[in-house]
């Protein structure tokens, strides 16, 4: 009996089964051979929300939950903060090493290149209402950049997969500073390609009448570290929609829309305005207490709190805690830090907390360095999802060339009815439905 494997006895029929165990898992689809007849469909896994569910194999990003260790490409975050810029972490992160200058300085103008976008797609966003959010407007823009490029269907042409790459990275900002610019009711601002990546986001949200936008360099840097902390987050809920749908093979646009999509959701990417939102209603540290009591009492939930994968600190909040005093010396300091560090305080000394290995995630420090520079609640996710399509558009590579993957497709367990006969109109609503 090889030794990496488990043996299953199925109690219904005695028989025993050998399951080989590969890389700490056992195959679901070698659980189809266990039945109790030769018409049995087999025994299948259920796993709701995937908590125990490994969907593929991926060299992108590594996480140890237990210990707070995040890597891209065996990378450490902090690293990759302190010395890396997020155009850098980027290609890192869809190509699997650190480019060399040459790589870097092509790179770069490959993305700087592609930053406009179609006059059409302008007039597309005006159609939007004045008070859209900017998320929405995201969410339909990107999907509607599909029909601007028709050759992106050709998912399998490596060239075609390249082109796309480089226009959603370099699309994204441009289209989120257009949305934020139009809730506004501000004339749009043309991408400045004399400025970095992140400068130039910042120059198409704040620039006014001056001939050319200067950014802060420390708040250009902060957030610059912000979207290297969010570039990719391995099988997360929207890494695993952009896999999911691109699993049918739409052009990457559409798959993308997808998965900002599932970012828009308050438990993923509007997790950060959630945490703001609380964070005003308990308005002073005095609050914290009370507010920990309804948590703990299953009314509430301490939003920026808690991870699926992390059970220990979210190392990507500890960076976002220092970054934030470096942006109150420019920006001014965000008096919600104050309820937030007592809030942290509080929940850590907390045995409910403890308990269930619940600490700030990325989400709890970020709304307050976002609100700091500037954004309104609205822009957070759209933050996340412009450095998030970095590792959308890496986990999306990987899927399309894994000879492993084919259309995503569940099963399920049927719990509904079985066969019945069909109810006239007439007579529906005289017996009672089982
Ligand atoms: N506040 C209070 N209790 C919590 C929280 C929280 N934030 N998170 C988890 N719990 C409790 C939960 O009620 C459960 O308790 P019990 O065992 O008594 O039923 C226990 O902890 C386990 O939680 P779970 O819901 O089984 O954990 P999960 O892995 O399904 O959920 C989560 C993970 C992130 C959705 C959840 O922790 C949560 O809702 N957090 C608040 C929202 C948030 O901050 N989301 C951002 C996540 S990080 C960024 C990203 O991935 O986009």
């Amino acid at each position: 009996m090889a030794q990496d494997s488990v043996t299953v006895i199925d109690n219904r029929t005695g028989r025993s089964y050998e399951i080989p165990i590969v890389d700490g898992t056992v195959r679901a689809m070698d659980f189809r051979q266990i039945k109790v007849s030769s018409d049995d469909f087999g025994l299948m896994v259920y796993d709701p929300a995937f908590t125990n569910t490994a969907s593929c194999r991926s060299s992108i990003t590594y996480i140890d939950g237990e210990r707070g260790i995040l890597e891209y490409r065996g990378y450490p975050i902090d690293q990759l903060a302190e010395h890396s810029t997020f155009l850098e972490a980027a290609y890192l992160v869809i190509y699997g090493e650190l480019p060399t200058r040459a790589q870097l300085d092509q790179w770069t103008r490959n993305i700087t290149y592609h930053t406009y976008v179609h006059e059409n797609i302008k007039r597309f966003m005006a159609g939007y209402n004045y008070d859209a959010h900017p998320m929405g407007i995201l969410v339909g823009t990107t999907a509607a950049l599909s029909t601007f490029y028709p050759d992106a269907k050709d998912v399998d042409d490596p060239q075609s997969r390249e082109m796309q790459t480089w226009r959603l990275l370099a699309k994204m900002p441009t289209i989120a500073a257009y949305a934020f610019r139009h809730s506004h009711g501000l004339p749009y601002v043309y991408p400045d390609n004399d400025l970095s990546y992140t400068g130039n986001f910042l120059s198409m949200l704040w620039k006014m009448s001056e001939p050319q936008y200067k950014p802060n360099p420390v708040l250009e840097h902060a957030l610059d570290v912000l979207f290297i902390l969010h570039a990719d987050h391995e099988q997360n809920c929207s890494a695993n929609a952009m896999r999911s749908v691109g699993s049918s093979r739409p052009d990457p646009y559409s798959a993308t829309a997808a998965a900002t999509a599932a970012l828009y959701g308050p438990l993923h990417g509007g997790a950060n305005e959630a945490v703001i939102r609380m964070l005003l209603q308990i308005g002073d540290k005095k609050n914290v207490p009370e507010f920990i009591r309804h948590v703990k009492a299953g009314e509430r939930k301490l939003m920026g709190f808690g991870h699926r994968i992390y059970k220990s600190y979210d190392p990507r909040a500890k960076i976002i805690k220092r970054t934030a005093y470096e942006v109150f010396e420019i920006a001014g300091r965000n008096p919600l830090i104050d309820v937030a560090l007592e809030l942290e305080r509080a929940a850590l000394e907390d045995e409910y907390f403890i308990e269930r290995k619940l600490y700030p995630n990325v989400d709890f420090y970020s709304g307050i360095i976002y609100q700091a520079l500037g954004f309104s609640m609205e822009m957070f996710p759209v933050l996340f999802a412009i450095a998030r399509t970095a590792g959308w558009l890496a986990q999306w590579r990987e899927m399309i060339t894994d000879p492993e993957q084919k259309i995503a497709r569940p099963r399920q367990v049927y719990t509904g009815l079985r066969r019945r006969d069909f109810v006239p109109i007439e007579e529906r609503g005289k017996v009672a439905v089982a």
